[in-house]
């Protein structure tokens, strides 16, 4: 974005947009040459003797053989995903970080790339149901009688799910919401929606995240939750458990409960799912309920979803100078969690491990 670019050329540095870069987020080649960006033709000239390169997406195996040898890589890699990537890189010697990877302590949140797309996909998750259900999300007393608000149920209350059940509250739903970590309920309240109370033992993890559930804690949450999901006309879900599957919380069964017309939008539907029914990219028609399995939510609200990113990226970037100069700090907490290949190695433990497994 623009803004980020004055930043980062601010710092000392030189940035250099590929032409065309930002024009889906509604950013010219003007925009970006007014910030003090060079404008370049293709990506062979954009990456040509830089230092840095700050992406959105892992690259593809051209765009790495087209990275120069030495250069740091800054992006939202999931390298667990994208393992042939990683090896790419690391035999590319390109020094490679994955946003992905930000430990949540309260110094990076401003580099917290997770969260500010996760804000969007929540927001936009709300506004898509109210948009597909046949009724609507607000209470109306009108001459022709009393409309009753609906119903939405919001299952995982991390940052999409919070979100969510703001943007559902302000549309005018009544809203209940449901996560496996103490901490939520409190800030489920403190945005007027009803926390569910389920006879299940939290499951908490590190670092603010869930723990990993057994197929037993799940299937007690599943028959808790059933009477719920039947007296909703939107479930929003977004459970996630970091490096696995989603967990399984909507059966078809539940599905089938649920009023006429009714709408699930499943956060999770990329990393699994949280409807038995999900399809990730699709709306799966099951009875008389739509099942969107949504996918790409923050590229679907492209000019705030790359403004917050690009904060996150001109934050990250410049714990990484030193007097100007590119000098990642090793021994800080937010650098070493976030590197992934350093001098040609695969430094991030747990993918040296998938690349172990794979090649085994
Ligand atoms: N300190 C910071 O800077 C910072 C920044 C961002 C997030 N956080 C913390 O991390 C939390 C989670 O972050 P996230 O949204 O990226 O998480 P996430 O995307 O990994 O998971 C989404 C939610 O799903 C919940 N979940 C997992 N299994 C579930 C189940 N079976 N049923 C219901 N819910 C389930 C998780 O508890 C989480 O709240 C935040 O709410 C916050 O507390 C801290």
């Amino acid at each position: 974005m623009p803004d980020a670019v004055k930043k980062v050329v601010s710092s000392g540095a030189e940035v250099a947009v590929q032409q065309g870069a930002g024009a889906e987020a509604y950013f010219s080649d003007a925009d970006y040459r007014e910030s003090g960006a060079l404008i370049t033709a293709d990506l062979a000239s954009t990456v040509e003797g830089a230092g840095a390169i700050a992406k959105v997406q892992p690259p593809t195996s051209d765009e790495v053989a087209a990275l120069p040898a030495g250069a740091t890589l800054i992006s939202l890699l999931q390298p667990a995903s994208h393992l042939e990537v990683v090896k790419a890189l690391a035999d590319r010697g390109v020094d490679t970080f994955s946003l992905d990877l930000l430990p949540r302590i309260s110094r990076a949140q401003s580099m917290d790339a997770l969260s500010s797309q996760a804000t969007v996909q929540g927001y936009k998750a709300a506004i898509m149901a109210a948009d597909m259900l046949p009724r609507f999300f607000p209470m109306f007393m009108t001459a022709a009688g009393t409309i009753p608000p609906a119903k939405v149920l919001v299952l995982g209350a991390g940052v999409a799910g919070l979100q969510a059940i703001a943007t559902a509250r302000r549309l005018g739903a009544v809203v209940k919401a449901y996560d496996v970590r103490t901490a939520s309920r409190q800030e489920v309240e403190s945005l007027g929606a009803t926390f569910i109370e389920l006879d299940l033992e939290a499951q908490e993890g590190s670092g603010g995240y869930a723990g990993a559930q057994t197929e037993e804690f799940l299937a007690a949450q599943r028959d808790l939750i059933g009477s719920h999901v039947a007296v909703s006309d939107v479930v929003i879900t977004t459970a996630a458990i970091p490096g696995r599957r989603a967990p399984m919380l909507v059966t078809t069964q539940m599905v089938e409960s649920m009023p006429n017309g009714s709408v699930i939008i499943d956060i999770a539907a990329e990393s699994g799912g949280n409807c038995e029914l999900s399809q990730a990219g699709k709306d799966v028609v099951h009875g008389h309920v739509t099942i969107r399995g949504a996918q790409d939510l923050a590229s679907s609200m492209p000019t705030h979803a790359s403004s917050l990113y690009a904060r996150n990226i001109s934050a990250y970037f410049a714990t990484m100078l030193r007097d100007g100069e590119l000098a990642p700090d090793f021994d800080d907490e937010i650098i070493s969690a976030t590197c992934v290949v350093r001098s040609g190695q695969v430094v991030h433990s747990a993918t040296r491990e998938l690349l172990k497994e794979n090649e085994a």
